[in-house]
């Protein structure tokens, strides 16, 4: 049962709630006009959750749009936007949009996300809503203010937790197959659970996903990337058939396959494993999904061996190359997100082969070159792979971390590797050897970086200049030489 702050859950009228002076003003308006109107949907069900929320979304039997405009007279200040084609508009006021639209039926094609859209009743326009916790409407009415319209028992369902669809599941899916991904979101969001028969309605209708943009899809993924406990989605996903659609390298990565007795973990449930413990460790988005794909590249260089058993070499490498696929599939961004999130899944292996070796300074200075100002989130998804069963593994694994983080540190303040620029640059070299850029200039470029990170030399100028001219003069090269 879901803690309700000082709400009644069994009360039936809630006007004491609605305090947005814009309330008042639309009880006004429309008792005037002899009008009924409504606060509904997602406002009312994150009013009654304690989840404040500054989207009001108001129905109003009779012209959204007229309603709107009478409104945003009676607010010095408000901004109004009128969407013609929709008949919708909608009132800026200081921090709050209100939108106004007409009570409307709708009916759907198959093959179209657009309904036929006509003038209905407030029944009407609950019935097309996507679940009774979305369908719940207060009147703001004069006589009965803040009144419950609850065809559905849609308070009961968010009392208990239960997301349901108000009309048969399968006419609520595939009239607007969005539902299935915001089912799933609101579940992971609100820790909701889906009512079996809802859910069947979304196992029947996976396949009409195709005709959702996939923008839309990447929203929800966002919002339920975002939860406390990101794994509830994927796995209701997963359960419903859902996630072949949206994420089949997800998918790939389920159960466990065995050789003469030997499996290994299922590569799918650890992930889910990973991405909550870094869920709980941090609110950056895009460490996430990289905890979500840390492991992609494994079911693709899956290999099993007499000696060693199973294996998964390069996998790193391998599932970072994947990611620009599947970001571009997904309609994530292609920008420096991407650009992150293939660098951690590449560096993934490295603090924890670090640490099962000696850790030698020029192996940190070679992850704290790499990894740069990403270090501690790197760290922070690197501990958060540790999920073995066995409790002994697991502490030695984090107290060998505990070492790395420890020369991480050190290092980083004696040798400012972390955002290391090599003192040397290409143009220097080119211009004390009288160079045209050429493999050459590389060649000695590599060099000095190379001795920086192996601890030959410090991070100095004169220093790398010294071995610039010593390496040169091996290579046959002298100052000013054509
Ligand atoms: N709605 C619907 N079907 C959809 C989207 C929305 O029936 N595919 C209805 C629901 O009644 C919902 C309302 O429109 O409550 C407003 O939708 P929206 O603002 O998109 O979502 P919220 O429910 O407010 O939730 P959130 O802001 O978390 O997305």
């Amino acid at each position: 049962m879901l803690y309700m702050p000082d709400i009644e859950m069994n009360k039936k009228t809630f006007g004491e709630y609605l305090r947005h002076p814009v309330f008042r003003v639309i009880s006004e308006i429309v008792d005037e006009r002899g009008q009924q109107a409504f606060v509904i949907g997602g406002f009312v069900r994150d009013l009654l959750l304690g989840r404040p929320s500054k989207d009001i979304d108001v129905v109003v039997v009779g012209s959204g749009i007229e309603l709107a405009e009478a409104v945003s007279s009676r607010f010095r200040g408000s901004k109004l936007s009128v969407f013609k084609s929709f008949g919708t508009a909608m009132v800026k006021i200081r921090d709050v949009e209100v939108e106004f639209v007409g009570a409307r039926r709708e009916s759907y094609r198959r093959e179209s996300r657009k309904p036929i859209v006509e003038d209905g009743s407030l029944e009407d326009d609950q019935n097309r809503r996507d679940f009774t916790i979305n369908a719940l409407a207060l009147s703001l009415s004069a006589q009965n203010y803040g009144a419950l319209v609850d065809p559905f028992n849609g308070l009961d369902d968010l009392h208990n937790g239960i997301i349901r669809t108000p009309l048969e599941p399968e006419i609520t899916f595939s009239d607007d197959p969005l539902r299935m991904m915001r089912a799933i979101r609101f579940a992971t969001q609100l820790n909701f659970t889906i009512e079996q028969k809802t859910f069947d309605g979304i196992a029947a209708t996976v396949e009409r996903i195709k005709i959702i943009s996939q923008e839309r899809i990447c929203d929800e993924l966002n919002k339920i990337m975002m939860s406390a406990e990101p794994s509830l989605g994927f796995k209701i996903m997963d359960k419903a058939g859902l996630l072949p659609f949206i994420l089949p390298e997800l998918s790939a990565m389920k159960g466990v396959e065995r050789v003469g007795g030997r499996g290994h973990k299922d590569n799918f449930y650890h992930t889910m494993q990973v991405l909550d413990a870094v869920a709980q460790t941090s609110d950056n988005l895009w460490l996430r999904w990289a905890a979500l794909f840390h492991d992609i590249g494994k079911p693709r260089t899956k290999r099993f061996d007499e000696k060693t058993g199973w294996t998964f070499y390069n996998h790193n490498f391998v599932g970072a190359k994947m990611l620009p696929d599947i970001f571009k599939r997904l309609k994530l961004p292609l920008n420096e997100n991407l650009k992150y999130v293939v660098k951690l899944v590449g560096l993934h292996m490295r603090p924890i082969v670090l640490s099962e070796d000696v850790v030698t300074d020029s192996a940190v200075r070679r992850l704290l070159f790499e990894a740069g100002d990403d270090i501690e989130d790197l760290m922070l998804l690197c501990e958060a792979d540790i999920t073995s069963r066995n409790e002994e593994k697991v502490q030695r694994y984090l107290r060998n971390f505990k070492i790395v983080r420890r020369k991480l540190k050190e290092i980083e303040e004696k040798d400012h590797i972390r955002n290391f620029q090599p003192p040397v640059t290409g143009e220097m070299i080119m211009q004390v050897f009288d160079l045209q850029p050429s493999p050459v200039v590389g060649q000695l470029k590599n060099a000095i970086k190379d001795a920086i990170l192996d601890g030959v030399i410090h991070n100095d100028y004169d220093e790398a200049y010294a071995f610039m001219l010593q390496r040169a003069a091996e290579l046959g090269l002298k100052p000013g030489n054509k």
